[in-house]
């Protein structure tokens, strides 16, 4: 284990992700929970979240050999222990002082991957100078929001690159922040203290006068929004793997397959942005069958159990990315509680796999899937039809 800073203990009597939500809830003020835990609107997304891993029914096979066994994966050229990173999560600082820092060392302790936000409280230097010489830490990632400046863009992607970050993660699905009714019913505010200091230094983004007539969002916020142009303009700029975070049409995938990315996040952004979308459990065999592998692919959105990545590898993901728990983790015990939530996450993977037969991720199929549309439940091809 790495020198964790703040070794709070985790609360007695956690034993599962959402236990550790309800303890969260206890230990984080009106504001913040607001923020952590809303999504957008009607929140109907949010909860298609859940219900989308929670429906899959899973058909194990018995008496396989299981000696050996393992959770191992390749992604991007890298060796992981097991298939589960932190998904980016803004402002951690609200969650615990020790915020970005901590979750930085609960990773790498746990060998899973980080994604860490544009947005993060505490600077990206700061975070990967932490960690990055920990032996078996997981990959390193930067989440990247496109600014409205190419100039700030670069500057934000030379010094992740400076810092050692080993991907961009280009996140999508929010050129406008989703109408979180949640937040704003709370009267949502960062607390003093809390910024998203990887911005700081630039100038706040120019808006024009409007016009009559015209609109404050296309006209005014929008009217620089990226588009594919800005991520092939990406790709000649930084020597990193891009992976594009927050694609759920088959063809904006194959678009982006198209672009030779190294990876796509099939994310609806934990149901923060746009409502009603579909659960990414039902869009991800969808892409999985349009690419036919070619990019990896990973997924995110209400995984709280280890069935949940059992199901995410299945339906063909390659790894799985986890947002709101870990943060939930962090408020209740800092480091440690972000290592606590890695820890049962992978725990019940372990054991999910082996009650399902499977010794290693490979041997995870669609076959481990009940449909009770079919007759016969081998024919995996025609399951997501
Ligand atoms: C996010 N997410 C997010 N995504 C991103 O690309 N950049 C960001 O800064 C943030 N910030 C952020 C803050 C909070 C409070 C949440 C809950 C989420 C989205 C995140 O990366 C991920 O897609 C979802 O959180 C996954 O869903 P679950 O695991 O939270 O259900
Ligand atoms: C959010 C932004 C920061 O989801 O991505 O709050």
């Amino acid at each position: 284990m790495s020198a964790l800073p703040a070794l709070a203990s985790v609360p007695a009597g956690l034993v599962n992700l959402a236990d550790h939500e309800a303890q969260a809830r206890t230990r984080l003020d009106g504001n913040a929970w607001a923020y952590f835990s809303g999504g957008a609107a009607d929140e109907l997304t949010l909860a298609a979240n859940r219900h989308g891993w929670d429906t899959l029914q899973l058909l194990p096979r018995v008496l396989q050999p299981l000696s050996g066994g393992h959770t191992r994966v390749q992604l991007l050229g890298r060796n992981l222990a097991h298939p589960i990173l932190l998904a980016p999560v803004a402002f951690q600082r609200m969650a615990h002082p020790d915020g970005e820092l901590a979750t930085a060392h609960a990773a790498a302790a746990l060998g899973a991957g980080l994604v860490l936000s544009t947005q993060s409280s505490i600077a990206l230097e700061t975070v990967a100078q932490a960690v990055l010489d920990e032996p078996g830490r997981g990959p390193l990632w930067f989440q990247l929001y496109l600014q409205e400046d190419r100039a700030c863009t670069l500057d934000l992607v030379q010094r992740a690159e400076a810092a050692g970050y080993e991907a961009l993660v280009l996140t999508v699905d929010a050129p406008v922040h989703g109408a979180r009714d949640r937040e704003r019913r709370a009267g949502f505010t960062l607390p003093v203290g809390v910024r998203a200091v990887n911005l700081e230094g630039w100038p706040p983004a120019f808006l024009p006068k409007l016009q009559p007539g015209q609109s404050a969002l296309f006209d005014g916020l929008l009217r620089r929004a990226p588009t594919w142009d800005d991520v092939s303009w990406l790709q000649t700029q930084t020597r990193l793997p891009i992976l594009l975070k927050g694609v759920l049409h088959p063809e904006d995938a194959r678009q982006a397959a198209g672009l030779n990315v190294a990876g796509l996040v099939i994310s609806n952004h934990g149901g923060r942005t746009l409502d009603t979308t579909p659960a990414t459990a039902a869009v991800l065999p969808r892409i999985a069958d349009a690419l036919g592998g070619a990019l990896p692919l990973l997924v995110d959105g209400g995984i709280r159990r280890g069935t949940d990545v059992l199901k995410a590898l299945a339906l063909g993901a390659s790894a799985v990315l986890v947002g709101r728990p870990y943060v939930y983790g962090l408020a209740n015990a800092g480091a440690m509680g972000v290592a606590h939530v890695l820890r049962l996450l992978r725990d019940e993977l372990e054991i999910a796999m082996a009650l399902c037969g499977c010794r290693e991720l490979a041997q995870i199929s669609r076959d481990v899937l009940w449909d009770p549309t079919l007759s016969k439940n081998s024919t995996a091809s025609h399951q997501y039809e």
